[in-house]
């Protein structure tokens, strides 16, 4: 079965841009990630960025007691950060490139450029007992280094993908219609899975087939949505999607706990070939 992580940062966004500076303010994160939980989202990612935009060192700490599922920490290599990982032992962590200027993570790791420095942190991580994957783009070079940094899993960037859906009539009118009736969630999800296997769903297939050999375990994430969904269909080997932006807009009309069930109930479609 196809798992979900909801990424809980724009939670702490939204959070931070009214409270930012003070200890306490909604809406909480770690609220946010109990309703997630108990919706039956299979895991929790927060991102603690170098400049502490959106989740504070309170929120991993309190997601780390609460949590029942696996925390997923993204992070950047940063000493300060994997110092912080260290203690916190979130039961994996997910390597970042971080730019102080991008709004979110815009693009994948480079492993290859910084193959050394990835395989001190993983090992140091695994020796903790804590899991590791790395964010990186479909690219052969990128995934073979992952393979010999030791780290377990590999989360495929699926934001050039997901590019390939944005437009006003693949994107805002047909979401709504996603969520209508389960027809017509259907109907839907056959058309987004007949969109022709463009150039980067490709890469994702590959990609997830290079690092599959390679004995990596594959992720995914970046932009996905409900309707962008169902192509990730044909993307074989995935364990988890980690989703956050379009769980946490949806949730602001229908509520988290309903944006989570409908996400998972699409998911049921998953059959990687
Ligand atoms: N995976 C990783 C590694 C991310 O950095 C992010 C956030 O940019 C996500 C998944 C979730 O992306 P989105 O919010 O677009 O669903």
């Amino acid at each position: 079965m196809l798992k979900l992580g909801v990424n809980i940062d724009h939670v702490a966004t939204l959070r931070e841009a009214r409270y930012r500076g003070r200890s306490h303010g909604d809406p909480d994160p770690v609220a946010a990630a109990l309703i997630c939980e108990a919706a039956g989202a299979h895991g929790i990612t927060a991102h603690l960025r170098e400049d502490r935009r959106h989740m504070q060192d309170r929120d991993i700490w309190k997601l780390r007691e609460v949590i029942q599922t696996r925390l997923n920490l993204e992070m950047a290599n940063a000493p300060e950060i994997v110092a912080i990982a260290l203690k916190l032992k979130p039961d994996i962590i997910c390597l970042v490139p971080e730019r102080r200027q991008e709004v979110t993570t815009e693009g994948g790791l480079d492993v290859v450029g910084n193959e050394r420095a990835i395989t001190e942190t993983s090992k140091k991580m695994n020796d903790a007992g804590i899991e590791v994957s790395l964010f990186i783009a479909p690219d052969p070079a990128q995934i073979a280094a992952s393979a010999r940094t030791g780290s377990q899993f590999i989360e495929l960037h699926t934001g050039a993908f997901a590019e390939r859906f944005t437009g006003p009539d693949t994107c805002s009118s047909r979401r709504e219609e996603a969520h209508s009736s389960r027809e017509q969630s259907e109907s839907l999800l056959t058309s987004a899975a007949t969109i022709q296997k463009d150039d980067e769903l490709q890469r994702l297939i590959s990609g997830a087939k290079q690092a599959h050999a390679l004995g990596l375990k594959v992720n995914a994430g970046h932009g996905l949505n409900y309707v962008n969904l169902a192509a990730l269909s044909g993307v074989p080997h995935l364990v988890e999607l980690n989703i956050g932006h379009s769980i946490i807009s949806r949730a602001v009309t229908v509520g988290l706990s309903a944006a989570v069930k409908e996400m998972l109930h699409l998911m049921e479609t998953y059959r990687g070939t």
